[in-house]
C-alpha cells in the first residue's frame, strides 16, 4: 500500500504523460464512492464506445422502453434494466447494446432496497413504468403515484443526476372527462398526482407527457385494428368519434425526445408534451386506418355511435370481467373513456420539437405499421401496378 501511495505522489509531481497516467490510474479506484462518470467517456460516440451515461431504465420491458433502450445502446450508454417476473423475458434486450453494456437486475416497485441496488452506479434514471388498467395487485395509485414517488426518492438518495419521468398528455386531477366514466379517467388523475409526487422528491426531474403513442406493439393502431374492438365490420365510437380530437405521436419520436432530454442538462425541471405534428378528429383517424388496411365500404366498414349499442357496452363490461389482469384486446371502460378525451395541448408548454425532434408524419409511418392487417394483401395484386396509397386523414386546425 505504501508503495502505491509513494508512487502516486511521485507521479503527481511529474508533468505531461506521467500526469495523465496518474489521472487515469485514479479512474480505477475501488472506492465505493460515486465519481463523475463523464470523466470515463471513451471512444468516438457509437455503440462500441462509452458516452459517460449509466442509465437505469425502469419499465424497459414495455412498448416505449424497447425503443428507448435501443437508442441508448446505439450511442454507447451503459444500461441497467430492472425487471420483475421471468428473467428470460427482458434478456432479449441484451443485443441492444454492445457486449457487457446492458445489465439486468430484479426489483419490486414497493421494495426500496432492490430499487436502490438498480441505481447504485447510475447517473440517469428513466421511469417508464405505467399501466393502462388496474390489476389485482397494483392499482393506478400504486403504479403511477407511489411507484413513481419511490423511484424518484431512491434516485435522489442515490445521487442520480437526471430523472426522466413519463407521464401522460391530458393528465389532470380532476381529469377532463369524455362523459363516459363518472369522474373521468382514473389513469389520467393518477398520472397528474404522479407528476406532483415525482417533483416533490426530485424537483429537477424532466417530465414528458405523451399523447397516444403508435408503433410496433402499440395500443393505439393495434387496438383499432383488433377484431374484438369491432362488431363484425362495424366500429363503434362515442359520438361516432366526431367530437374527439387527437394528436398521436410515433414511438420513435418519443424515444428520440427522451434521449435528447437525457443528453441536455438544460431540460432538468421542465415539462414536455410529446404530441404528433398534426391534429385529427378520432373519426377521421379510424376511417384512415381502415382505408390503409383496405377494409373499405366494400369490405363492410362502417363507423357508428357507441352510445346506442348496448350489446357492445355489455361486451366491454364482460371483457373486463373475464380478463381482469390483462383485458383482452385492451378493451375496458377506462380505455374507452381515455380514447374519447380530446388531447389538451398547452401552448405555453414545450413539445418534442423543442427537444430537437423532427416529427414523423402519420401518413409516412402508419401504412407500414398496419401492413400485417391489410385485407387480402397479396390477392389480385399486380406487382407492376401497386395499390394507390390511402388518402390521408383530414387535419383539424390547431
Ligand atoms: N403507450 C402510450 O400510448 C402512452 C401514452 C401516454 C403515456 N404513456 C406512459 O408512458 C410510459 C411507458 O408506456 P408504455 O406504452 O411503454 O407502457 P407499457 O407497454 O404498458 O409498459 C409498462 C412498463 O411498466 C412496467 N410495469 C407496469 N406495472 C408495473 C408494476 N406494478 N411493477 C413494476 N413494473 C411495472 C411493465 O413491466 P412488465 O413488463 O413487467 O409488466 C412495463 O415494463 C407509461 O408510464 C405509460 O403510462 C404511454
Amino acid at each position: 500500500m505504501n508503495v502505491v501511495i509513494f508512487s502516486s505522489k511521485l507521479l503527481k509531481q511529474q508533468s505531461g504523460v506521467l500526469r495523465v497516467a496518474y489521472v487515469q490510474a485514479n479512474n480505477y479506484s475501488t472506492e465505493d464512492k460515486v465519481y463523475n462518470l463523464a470523466n470515463l467517456k471513451r471512444g468516438t460516440g457509437g455503440r462500441s464506445s462509452f458516452n459517460g451515461i449509466v442509465a437505469t431504465v425502469f419499465g424497459a420491458t414495455g412498448f416505449i422502453g424497447r425503443y428507448v433502450v435501443n437508442r441508448l445502446g446505439k450511442i454507447g450508454t451503459q444500461i441497467i434494466i430492472p425487471y420483475r417476473g421471468d428473467n428470460y423475458e427482458p434478456f432479449r434486450m441484451k443485443v441492444m447494446g454492445d457486449l457487457g453494456q446492458i445489465y439486468f437486475h430484479p426489483y419490486h416497485l414497493k421494495d426500496e432496497e432492490s430499487i436502490l441496488k438498480c441505481m447504485k452506479y447510475s447517473n440517469v434514471v428513466i421511469n417508464l413504468v405505467g399501466r393502462d388498467f388496474e390489476t389485482k395487485n397494483f392499482k393506478f395509485n400504486d403504479v403511477h403515484v407511489e411507484g413513481a414517488r419511490m423511484l424518484a426518492r431512491c434516485a435522489k438518495k442515490s445521487g442520480v443526476e437526471r430523472f426522466i419521468h413519463l407521464s401522460a398528455l391530458n393528465a389532470s386531477d380532476p381529469p377532463v372527462s369524455a362523459g363516459i366514466l363518472k369522474g373521468g379517467s382514473k389513469f389520467l388523475a393518477s398520472k397528474a398526482k404522479g407528476e406532483e409526487a415525482v417533483l416533490k422528491e426530485f424537483p429537477e426531474a424532466t417530465i414528458i407527457r405523451p399523447a397516444d403513442v403508435y408503433g410496433q406493439e402499440d395500443r393505439f393502431l393495434r387496438y383499432y385494428a383488433h377484431a374484438w374492438r369491432r362488431q363484425t365490420t362495424y366500429v363503434p365510437l362515442w359520438n361516432k368519434g366526431e367530437q374527439t380530437e387527437k394528436q398521436p405521436v410515433w414511438v420513435g419520436d418519443v424515444a428520440a425526445g427522451i434521449i435528447n432530454a437525457v443528453k441536455d442538462a438544460d431540460t432538468a425541471g421542465k415539462v414536455y408534451q410529446a404530441v404528433g405534428a398534426k391534429r385529427y378528429l378520432l373519426s377521421e383517424l379510424v376511417d384512415y386506418f381502415y382505408r390503409v388496411m383496405r377494409k373499405d365500404d366494400e369490405w363492410g366498414y362502417k363507423r357508428y355511435d357507441m352510445r346506442w349499442d348496448p350489446l357492445f357496452q355489455m361486451k366491454v363490461s364482460l371483457t373486463e370481467l373475464i380478463s381482469i389482469n390483462f383485458p383482452l384486446a385492451n378493451l375496458h371502460w377506462e380505455k374507452i373513456e381515455r380514447e374519447h378525451v380530446s388531447d389538451q395541448v398547452q401552448h405555453d408548454v414545450p413539445t418534442l420539437e423543442d427537444l430537437g425532434v423532427a416529427l414523423t408524419p402519420m401518413e409516412q409511418q402508419v401504412p407500414w405499421e398496419l401492413k400485417p392487417w391489410t385485407y387480402a394483401i397479396y390477392r389480385g395484386q399486380d406487382p407492376d401496378e401497386p395499390f394507390a396509397p390511402a388518402a390521408p386523414p383530414k387535419t383539424v386546425a390547431v
